[in-house]
């Protein structure tokens, strides 16, 4: 069974797919606290979440069995994106679904801004009638500037452009001069935003770069006719330069739906003068919610069933679906990691992944996180996959090198992988048959053709007469039934690599360690193969 929280108000288009899906069960628990949240958050295998819980690194100090949260909407500045990759959770947002009802409350707030509304609808309220007190401007003809034109950002210059008004833009990452076939000018230089917009709106992430970017600097630049628009994020506005400007008349209005903290409760801009407030309202239409709840819901089960990540805001270069040839190259990366892991205990250096052939080119990296994540897993004690992999390989200094060759070994597509650790360097190289079945074809320089499966014992031996005898008496003695045989040589050594019905014990691994002919023993056990059909 699948289990699933749904941690903030999701629309119930989202809640129903998830009660409709087949081994699925869902608990819809809000208001959590973070300490709430964690006492919990390990009963589920995914979470879905909007911005009112806060999933801080205490919250997912205990992950237990989760392994991804879907955000039902854009932005995971509510999570703490560094904790979940670390805990290996994947986090994945709906990037897209809500563009244009954010865009469209930008308008809105803009044309209440620029026609007074929110005031002149107190006024008639109130039983007055002095309509020269809310003379308003146009917006055709008045420069709007955007800064970040991204998604939201370009969809409000379309609308602005159908309004007739002059759109200049900032996003530092445009390289171009203009969007649009040229009908948004893009400035270099945000100041320039600031000196020439009537209208301002933000569509920026929060970052170090743009966090107060609206400060009492930045005001000083603009015209005391300029109004502001906020449907991004409050950290964007220092609240207090933005309060003193509106009251000190430095700026004609703002609107704002976004707060650093919400509710804003002591927030200076609540007393201050012609400004217009919505409780962050950019996405909430009955559109938007229930395309970003369903695409919240199948981004999730797709991870979770089958494996296939999208959007995903905390893992970087993995593909976004992984097909049979890559699931079944996955699959062969994960038993070299077991058959290397038994000679990292003592730590690891460095671990070399090369790919040979075209078609592995675009999984070399993968298959490294794979590989790292097997080989450490035994020894760290904490879980492993290719969501952290990288940065847990990271924070130990291990070394990682991941290449890839284009042209092929004796079969089309092969992985070798080098690891050097406390017990120096080992080798193991493989691929993956027509069958679909792994087949190791190397280790540590020994060729052979062996499917890596269940339990294996390694034993390394002087390449002599009488040894395989030895072998064979000893595990007749204890008992334990062979059921297939792997023999390789070179250089006067041999490996033989044994695959058992059952585990070898202690005191049979002792005898064959204490053989003069045997120079190394290791047990490895690997997953029962599943050939996809
Ligand atoms: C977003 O980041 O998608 C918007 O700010 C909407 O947030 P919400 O899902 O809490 O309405």
């Amino acid at each position: 069974m699948t289990r699933i929280l749904v941690a903030d108000k999701l629309a119930s288009e989202g809640i129903e797919k998830l009660r409709s899906a087949a081994g699925v069960e869902v608990e819809v628990r809000t208001g959590l606290s973070p300490s709430e949240l964690g006492g919990i958050v390990g009963e589920f295998d995914g979470m879905i979440i909007r911005s009112a819980v806060k999933v801080t690194a205490d919250a997912l100090a205990k992950t237990g069995r989760l392994r991804a949260i879907a955000r039902a909407g854009v932005g995971v500045d509510n999570i703490d994106l560094q904790a979940a990759t670390g805990a290996g959770v994947l986090v994945m947002n709906t990037p897209d679904a809500n563009t244009i009802s954010t865009a469209e409350h930008t308008m809105a707030l803009l044309l209440a801004l620029m026609r007074k509304i929110p005031a002149a609808h107190t006024h008639v309220l109130s039983g007055e009638w002095k309509r020269a007190s809310f003379v308003g401007s146009q917006l055709a003809s008045r420069t709007l500037g955007i800064v970040g034109l991204g998604r939201v950002g370009r969809a409000v210059a379309r609308r602005a452009l159908a309004f007739d008004m002059r759109v200049l833009g900032f996003d530092p990452f445009i390289s171009g001069d203009t969007i649009f076939d040229g009908a948004v000018k893009v400035v270099r230089d945000v100041e320039e935003l600031f000196k020439e917009a009537d209208c301002l709106t933000l569509h920026a992430k929060v970052t170090d770069e743009t966090r107060n970017l609206i400060n009492r600097d930045a005001i000083a630049l603009m015209k005391p006719t300029t109004v502001l628009v906020n449907c991004a994020r409050g950290e964007l506005v220092d609240q207090q330069a933005l309060a003193d400007a509106l009251n000190e008349g430095k700026l004609a209005g703002a609107a704002i739906d976004v707060f650093p903290e919400e509710p804003p409760v002591g927030n200076p801009l609540l007393s201050a003068a012609n400004v217009t407030l919505t409780p962050h309202l950019g996405a909430s239409t009955a559109e938007a919610q229930a395309a970003v709840s369903l695409e919240a819901v199948d981004t999730l089960l797709d991870y979770l069933v089958r494996g296939e990540m999208r959007s995903a805001v905390n893992v970087v270069g993995l593909p976004a679906h992984f097909s049979a040839y890559d699931r079944s190259f996955l699959d062969l990366a994960c038993r070299m990691g077991g058959i290397l892991a038994p000679w990292c205990a003592s730590g690891v250096r460095r671990i070399r992944l090369a790919t040979y052939g075209s078609d592995l080119r675009k999984l070399t990296s993968t298959l490294s996180r794979q590989v790292i994540a097997d080989i450490l897993a035994p020894h760290i004690g904490a879980r492993l996959n290719l969501v952290n992999a990288d940065t847990v390989a990271k924070e130990r200094g291990l070394e990682v090198d991941a290449v890839a060759h284009e042209n092929a070994l004796d079969y089309p597509d092969t992985v070798s992988v080098t690891v050097e650790s406390g017990e120096g360097e080992r080798s193991v190289e493989g691929t993956v048959f027509a069958d679909g079945k792994p087949r190791i074809l190397a280790i540590d320089g020994y060729r052979m053709e062996m499917t890596p499966e269940k339990r294996l014992v390694l034993i390394y031996n002087d390449d002599r007469p009488g040894v395989i005898g030895l072998v064979g008496k000893l595990f007749g003695d204890h008992g334990i039934n062979i059921a297939d045989m792997t023999l390789s040589r070179r250089e006067r050594k041999a490996l033989m690599v044994l695959k058992l019905d059952e585990e070898a014990d202690e005191s049979l691994l002792r005898s064959l360690r204490e053989a003069d002919e045997i120079l190394d023993v290791r047990t490895i056990l690997l997953p029962a193969l599943h050939v996809e059909p």
